[in-house]
């Protein structure tokens, strides 16, 4: 087993393993992928204040989101298809998230159903709504999430169509995946992979098959978003859901200082400042810059979590002295899954949490509830001088 230091070590062992159709969907971003490039390399040109003389005992990464104990702020992001990079890749993902003390979040579009999870593991979990148009299948959604006990219902707004991934289109992505002569030429080179899909639980939608009527095809992702997806969705609609689930809701996918202040008006515990990883809108700016803009507008009237383009505890470090909350990690987390199942989940955990601690300790900072921006080197022009 090669030592495993870092999240990048994860992917390389993760692209070996998983079959091509499901790798490029985890790593594209829609098309000329200039957003998702930038959502990490705008992170390293954050720099860091080295402090030295401080006394660096008793640390901690413990902090809250949502008003839950966590032992870092990073939650696992909502991926769909996560059920497709590994076996029961969903219930893997959150009972390591369970054991390591952070939030799993399971998507509409995950393969392992609400029910699966909550079966499998004891702590309660977030559930990402996509609304649809079929509004007697949302509000069923939603009574299933309830009763699985999930702690907050993440609504995603960024993703009403779905920006094109050419990779994905010609891949032929679908889950399963179908058999012509290109993936079943590529599926023999997986077959630790595939042995271990054979066992799984489920292999298509869990949340959708069996649970809609009059689906014309609910393997491929992009035939289900162009029928199924409320186009309509709207700052009404999002108030009436949030009546609807009655409990702590996070929106997730505000890239827009205003979009955030629309956020707070309808009453969000929670925002995800995001922008789907640059899988929506190319072109659109990194999360981690625009995110100064949405602290402003949003003045500490809502929690902030922040993602798209982590990849080491020294982002997420960077996102919360920028002022962040919490963050969410939606790659790194999938690396590990794909590379180990469970425990490249846990290990892809513990990798960030320990550069987050050591870069803390750097930083001259015991705790993660003191970092600021004190803490960071931030280029004079990183937010943009752009015209009005
Ligand atoms: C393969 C993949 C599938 C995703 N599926 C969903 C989804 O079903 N629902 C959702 O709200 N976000 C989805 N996202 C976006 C993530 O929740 C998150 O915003 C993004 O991954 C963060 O960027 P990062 O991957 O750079 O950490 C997906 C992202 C990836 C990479």
């Amino acid at each position: 087993m090669p030592v495993i230091t870092n999240i990048q070590d994860l992917k390389r062992i993760y692209e070996r393993r998983v079959p091509r159709m499901f790798f490029d969907y985890a790593e594209s971003g829609s098309w000329t992928e200039q957003t998702f490039r930038e959502n990490t390399s705008d992170f390293e040109q954050i720099r860091l204040r080295q402090r030295v003389a401080v006394d660096m005992s008793g640390r901690s990464t413990a902090a809250k989101m949502i008003g839950e104990d966590v032992s870092m702020p990073v939650a696992l992001a909502p991926v769909g298809l996560t059920g497709m990079q590994h076996a029961d890749g969903e219930i893997k993902a959150a009972k390591a998230a369970e054991a390591f003390g952070v939030p799993f979040t399971l998507s509409t579009m995950s393969i392992n159903s609400i029910e699966d999870v909550a079966e499998a593991t004891s702590k309660p979990f977030w559930f990402q709504l996509y609304t649809m148009n079929d509004e007697d299948y949302v509000r069923r959604l939603i009574q299933r999430a309830k009763d699985a006990n999930c702690s907050a219902l993440v609504i995603t707004l960024d993703l009403q169509i779905l920006g094109q991934r050419h990779k994905d289109l010609k891949n032929g992505l679908s889950a399963p995946p179908k058999l012509t002569p290109k993936t079943i030429a590529n599926l023999m080179t997986k077959w630790a992979w595939g042995i271990e899909m054979l066992g799984a639980k489920r292999r298509e939608f869990g949340n959708i098959v069996g649970h809609v009527e009059g689906i014309s095809d609910a393997s491929s992702l992009g035939a289900w978003t162009s029928e199924q997806f409320d186009l309509s969705l709207d700052w009404g609609k999002i108030a009436k859901l949030k009546e609807m689930w009655g409990g702590k809701v996070i929106l997730k996918g505000i890239l827009d200082a205003e979009d955030a202040k629309m956020a707070v008006k309808v009453g969000a515990d929670a925002i995800v400042v995001s922008n789907h990883g640059g899988r929506q809108l190319d072109g659109a700016l990194s999360s981690i810059r625009m995110l100064p803009q949405i602290l402003d507008a949003v003045g500490g009237e809502v929690e902030v979590i922040l993602d798209s383009g982590i990849r080491s505890g020294q982002d997420v470090l960077k996102s919360l002295a920028m002022g962040a909350d919490g963050t969410m990690i939606g790659r790194a987390f999938v690396y590990g899954l794909g590379a180990m199942g469970q425990k490249g989940v846990t290990t892809a955990l513990e990798v960030i949490q320990k550069e987050l601690d050591t870069t803390m300790a750097l930083c001259g900072e015991r705790s993660v509830e003191n970092l600021g921006r004190h803490n960071l080197l931030i280029p004079k022009d990183f937010e943009g001088d752009w015209q009005d």
